[in-house]
């Protein structure tokens, strides 16, 4: 798995935190480590995952997914202060990242922040964000797919005092589903960098042949008639999924990346690019005992490395780097329950809108010397460019515009240290623009998907941290080859 590796500028035990005025609630202890796990039948499977566990405050803030691969998953909330100590034991430099989490720079895990094999490093942090469904994943430049394909991925659950008056499903009905798609050879060991087909590959991404869910190729729930929450990742590299029921009811849409959405939202399909999240509340309450309902991924397919391959194929699946459609949780409902309502409500969200006189930033998704890049420009590790430069406490409109007249590929983008809104999508071709209604772009997010031939628009405010924070594609093979840049916020 690992290729060359990269200098690691920071020393063994390198510390960010002043640990002395900062009193944690909750310390965790996070390994990363290789490891073997028995997957699919015969040989076990060679990957790298995340150990944690609690050092001090409630114990059940850490818990593992059993017979996977993914992280922990840590449950945090709102207001909590959270000191996290991790540990590299990978033969390859790596950091952490709190995905969607609002964290002062030095806790962001940004790549010049990363330890060497054996190195650790100290995050401490108050949790600011709402609650909602985050995760964590590693981020050194050049290997961050790496390390993710390897198994390096957790989630982060925030709760908060608005979700509880929600009075969302809880313990057993609340389920937390990561997908992710991972090609394996014969001896069952994880395939990335081979798979990726040279260059063509790093221009369009990595597709594995399988649909995994928690690591695994399906998981099975005995349910109850009544109302379940569940929570979905799109982990994957590259790949974008429609996700469906199988028995074509709506879906039910509670939250977005960023937390609940001000109400529920019904559905046909939802569309999740890589590093977004939904949260689905699954209702039984009309199915009759023995009734199986699976969630659906179906992969959708751009055309991978096509030029100018806009047209007809959304949905059709079957081209060279598809998966098969995937059954990836399947509910058996044995039995009854009461009836839960759906909330009418949610929370405090009202729609963005954006006033007339902001500031708006433009960053053209650009291909130069058959490289991803952002503005013409591709990732240097100190380089703020002076469209780059923000100033503390601003709030303003970014635009994303995915006009490429040769390579026609979405692209998932994503900011750090701000959650922003959706305001607008211009220009989506006619043949794309039924996915809009997959999309949940009136909840609170993090990443955006950025389809061909669009500029979306975005309304963030710069007024939590000062400092040195990243934007980025979560194409972890874009992001790798540089399709990443920072900004300054001061
Ligand atoms: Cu999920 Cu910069 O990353
Ligand atoms: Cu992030
Ligand atoms: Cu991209």
């Amino acid at each position: 798995m690992a290729g060359a590796l990269p200098l690691a500028p920071w020393p063994n035990g390198a510390r960010a935190a002043t640990a002395d005025r900062f009193t944690p609630d909750l310390e965790i202890e996070l390994v990363a480590r290789p490891d073997e796990l028995q997957l699919l039948p015969g040989p076990s499977t060679d990957v790298w995952r995340y150990a944690g566990r609690v050092l001090k405050g409630p114990s059940d803030a850490v818990q593992s997914v059993p017979g996977s691969y993914a992280g922990p998953i840590f449950r945090f909330s709102t207001g909590q202060k959270v000191r996290i100590r991790f540990k590299n034991q990978i033969p390859q430099p790596s950091i952490v990242h709190w995905h969607g989490l609002i964290v002062p720079e030095q806790m962001d895990g940004h790549p010049r922040h990363v330890v060497p094999e054996g190195g650790e490093y100290l995050y401490e942090f108050t949790v600011r964000n709402r609650a909602g469904t985050y995760w964590f994943h590693p981020h050194p430049h050049g290997y961050t797919g790496t390390q993710v394909y390897g198994g390096l991925a957790g989630l982060i659950l925030v709760s908060d005092d608005e979700e509880r008056a929600a009075r969302l499903p809880e313990g057993e009905r609340d389920i937390s589903i990561v997908l992710a798609d991972r090609t394996f050879d014969r001896a069952n060991q994880l395939v990335y960098e081979a798979a990726m087909g040279g260059m063509m590959g790093g221009m369009s991404g990595f597709f594995g042949e399988r649909i995994l869910a928690n690591g695994r190729p399906a998981l099975s729930f005995p349910a109850a008639s009544g109302a379940y929450r569940v929570r979905l990742l799109n982990g994957s590299n590259s790949r974008i999924y429609r996700i469906a029921r199988s028995d074509r009811k709506p879906l039910v849409a509670i939250a977005s990346d960023g937390g609940l959405l001000a109400a529920p939202e019904t559905r046909s399909f939802l569309v999740l690019g890589p590093a977004e999240r939904a949260e689905l509340w699954l209702d039984f309450h009309d199915a009759s005992s023995g009734s199986k309902i699976a969630l659906v991924a179906e992969p959708l397919d751009f055309g991978g490395g096509g030029m100018g391959m806009m047209g007809g194929m959304m949905g059709r699946g079957a081209r060279t780097r598809t998966a098969a459609p995937s059954s990836f949780a399947l509910f058996t409902v044995d039995r009854g329950a009461s009836r839960q309502a759906l909330p009418a409500r949610l929370a405090e969200l009202a729609p963005a809108a954006a006033p007339r006189d902001l500031l708006r930033r433009e960053f053209a998704l650009t291909m130069g010397h058959m490289r991803w890049g952002i503005n013409g420009r591709v990732f240097e590790m100190d380089e703020v460019a002076p469209h780059e430069r923000i100033r503390y406490g601003d709030t303003e409109v970014w635009e994303f515009s995915n006009r490429n007249a040769m390579m026609v590929m979405p692209h998932p983008m994503h900011i750090h240290g701000v959650q922003f809104r959706v305001l607008e999508r211009i220009g989506t071709p006619p043949d794309l623009q039924g996915l809009h209604a997959g999309f949940l772009d009136g909840g609170v997010k993090d990443t955006v998907l950025v389809l061909p031939g669009e500029r979306v628009r975005v309304l963030l405010s710069f007024k939590d941290y000062r400092g040195l924070f990243l934007y980025h594609c979560h194409n972890l093979v874009h992001e790798d080859m540089g399709m990443m840049r920072n900004f300054r916020v001061a």
